[in-house]
């Protein structure tokens, strides 16, 4: 689609190999620029790409092409830049901005600053990572650069609009956009794809040279193949970026010869532990790739992952079905597992994105982990003190539970951390944890206003305090036991209101002893865990999104499987059978000290309430779901005490009033609260989750009393705790598609 105005009147495209010509062409394709001048050393080329359309002009000399023009890429073999730049800096215009698309970044700006004297806030370094086989103009190809990352390195002062004129162009031919700084740039490209084409090129050569090399070409298999294929990349650029990012290749080549020299041990010494932890580790990750590990290689981008979700209205709920497993339960499975004295074994274990972070974190920390494999996992603990050092930060992705949770194991270890997470996270508060951490004696620093990342820094003495919470929160609480086991003497925290008690029971499962006098429960450190069994049940707060849809479409009866019990976990049972709702509790067990049911839905005609204060901690994470129950009710309901719900995955009070009244639904929104008329009809509409998964499952809902088509937006985050939703909820009744799912 070509824009009416375009972004740049003149770009200058020096250099028409594979990337510059594609670039080019692509900025033609979709009429992002008034006009497309390149030029290059070599005759043909230029001629060429004039001749099949790739540039509008060919110019014969930089300085032909670079005047007049208002944005100037540089797509020429890094070790040519300087002599280009020379050539550029007579004719550059002053309001022209300047950028690059090579591999290296730090070479280019020390480049710039010895032709130029400085960096120039319109000097923004670009690197677009995307490829071919192919090189040289007649492979140029406009949408090389479709659904790959660009990533620009701006310098601090950079003239922001035209940061934004730069990163729309490239969005325009198709790309998506990262910044970061140069150093971080480099660091990452030499560990993510430097030093794997200078192991390449080394293997293949040191093969090459045996004596049997045409022997041992002829049995290579499949696994040579792959590992070896970018050792046929062009060897004059890979030199050249080898020198050019000299600094960060040595870290790596340092880094990686450092634990390829421990695995040589490890199999000289027959020390199978160490080559298992170390391949499930790498296995997992490699698994993760996409997932996690861009997390912590790349600025995550929200926007990459685009899930919306389409429902039709109408339906009735009906089946028999287990949601998946309890994600408090799931993260602290793994966290106690890991820190037992033996193989603990988890079934029912939430596959969900939050608590896979958790168990990847403990991966990253020496922890052999097996699994997960349908909700089992063998965890093969480390002991109280055998957690090692990760390699660099934690990424903890969606999940506050775990970034928490974490700081409060990981102040008292003798190594230094860093825990970092989505956008989402690092909006969230985490003084609430660092502070009676700080009391403890942890050194720990947060970002302005007490959010993430945190640094911990490792090695300190933590001494027991007695702390009586300002908000009740199971996380604070959670962190300040688990940082107890480490601290010298009693470590006491008192809650204003219940809050879920998974960790002291859990605690309790693994043999560690939590005193537990009123609202207060205490640990002494020093103690030592014992692996034991867990049987994850479903989690209530999954299950929440099934009972509010049974009850509120006419003609449905459901019932949920094995559903988590604990009394400090049901507010949203209680809340809705005080509305009204139709649900029997059938065999009541317990299993691994967890009370645990089956529940039987059935359709009811739900009336308004005045939520109790107290079933507010009870229910905190189903209260999205909550709002659309109380839409469809007749009367009043009314919520207050609930100001936390602002600090959740997103400002849950805000979000979902906003999300309903996009449907046509009004509510008065309070301090710590909401108050919602029932009987509105629910119309149609598009509502945006913020990237919130409960947000998302809870108008997905609404649907089943909606009178039009709800579109959600934002919606890749349901996996974070409920993996398989739209196949679920699409089998129980709902009309639910996703779009953008992988
Ligand atoms: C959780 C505690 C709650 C809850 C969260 C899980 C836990 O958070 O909202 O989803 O596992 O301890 P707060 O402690 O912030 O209330």
């Amino acid at each position: 689609m070509a824009l009416s105005e375009p972004l740049f009147k003149r770009v200058a495209v020096i250099g028409l190999g594979l990337i510059g010509g594609s670039l080019a062409s692509a900025i033609r394709r979709h009429g992002l620029a008034g006009k497309v001048v390149g030029t290059d050393q070599r005759e043909e080329e230029l001629q060429l790409g004039k001749r099949l359309g790739v540039i509008d002009e060919a110019a014969a000399t930089v300085a032909e092409a670079v005047k007049g023009a208002d944005l100037v890429v540089l797509a020429v073999p890094v070790r040519a830049t300087r002599a280009v730049l020379e050539e550029v800096r007579s004719c550059l215009e002053p309001g022209a901005v300047l950028t690059d698309v090579g591999s290296t970044k730090s070479s280019f700006v020390a480049d710039v600053e010895a032709v130029f004297g400085s960096l120039s806030p319109l000097v923004i370094p670009g690197h677009p990572i995307a490829g071919s086989e192919k090189s040289g103009i007649r492979a140029a190809d406009p949408a090389l650069f479709a659904n790959h990352k660009v990533i620009l390195t701006p310098p601090d002062n950079v003239s922001e609009p035209h940061l934004d004129r730069l990163r729309a162009l490239w969005e325009g031919c198709g790309a998506t956009v990262l910044t970061m700084s140069v150093a971080y740039h480099d660091e990452v490209l030499a560990a993510t794809s430097h030093l794997p084409h200078l192991i390449a090129f080394s293997l293949v050569d040191t093969l090459a040279g045996e004596d049997e090399n045409m022997d041992i070409f002829r049995y290579a298999a499949g696994g040579f193949r792959d590992f070896t294929r970018i050792a046929a990349s062009d060897p004059v650029m890979w030199h050249d970026i080898f020198l050019s990012n000299r600094e960060a290749v040595l870290r790596g080549i340092d880094h990686f010869t450092h634990d390829l020299e421990q695995l040589r041990t490890a199999i000289a010494n027959q020390d199978s532990a160490t080559l298992l932890r170390v391949f499930s580790r790498a296995k997992a990750a490699r698994e993760h790739f996409s997932k996690m590990l861009s997390g912590q290689a790349y600025v995550t981008n929200n926007s990459e992952k685009q899930v919306t979700f389409r429902l039709r209205p109408g339906g009735a709920m009906s089946g028999d079905i287990r949601v998946p497993g309890d994600k408090s339960m799931s993260h602290r499975s793994i966290m106690l597992g890991a820190l037992a004295d033996g193989v603990t074994e988890v079934k029912g274990f939430l596959e969900g994105e939050d608590s896979l972070a958790t168990l990847q974190a403990f991966r990253d920390m020496g922890v052999m982990i097996e699994g997960p494999d349908d909700g089992f996992v063998r965890i093969h603990g480390v002991g109280m003190n055998g957690l090692q050092a990760p390699r660099g930060p934690l990424y903890l992705g969606n999940s506050g539970t775990a970034m928490r949770l974490f700081s409060g194991l990981l102040a008292a270890q003798p190594f230094d951390s860093e825990l970092t997470g989505d956008a989402s996270l690092s909006g969230r508060p985490m003084g609430r944890v660092a502070d009676p951490l700080r009391a403890m004696g942890a050194v720990i620093e947060t970002a302005d206003g007490g959010r993430p990342p945190l640094k911990i820094r490792g090695g300190q003495r933590l001494t027991g305090i007695h702390y009586e919470m300002p908000v009740a929160s199971a996380q604070v609480k959670s962190c300040l036991l688990l940082a107890g086991l480490y601290a010298d003497g009693s470590t006491s925290v008192t809650e204003p209101a219940p809050t879920r008690d998974h960790t002291e029971r859990m605690l309790a499962g693994f043999g560690y002893h939590v005193h537990r006098d009123g609202a207060t429960a205490s640990v002494s450190g020093g103690g030592r865990l014992t692996a034991t069994a867990i049987d994850v049940p479903a989690d209530i707060s999954s299950a929440a999104f099934f009972l509010v849809a049974a009850s509120i479409a006419p003609g449905s009866d459901l019932t949920l499987r094995h559903v988590g019990m604990n009394p400090t976990r049901v507010g949203v049972i209680n809340i809705l059978q005080q509305m009204g709702a139709s649900i029997e509790v059938l065999e009541e067990r317990e299993i691994g000290g967890e009370p645990v049911a089956d529940l039987r839905v059935r359709s009811a005609e739900l009336k308004g309430i005045d939520i109790p204060e107290d079933q507010v901690p009870l229910a905190i994470d189903e209260f999205p779901v909550l709002f659309i129950a109380a839409t469809c009710a007749s009367g009043r309901t009314v919520l207050r005490g609930a100001e936390e719900l602002r600090v959740k995955e997103s400002d849950r009070i805000q979000v979902m009033a906003d999300g309903l009244a996009a449907l046509g639904v009004e509510t008065t929104v309070t301090p710590d609260g909401i108050v919602i008329e029932g009987g509105q009809a629910i119309g149609g509409g598009t509502v945006k989750s913020h990237g919130d998964h409960r947000i998302a499952m809870a108008f997905a809902v609404a649907s089943l009393r909606a009178t039009a088509d709800i579109t959600v937006t934002d919606c890749a985050n349901v996996a974070t705790s409920f993996p398989g939703f739209v196949e679920l909820a699409g089998a129980t009744g709902i009309n639910i598609s996703a779009e953008g799912a992988d």
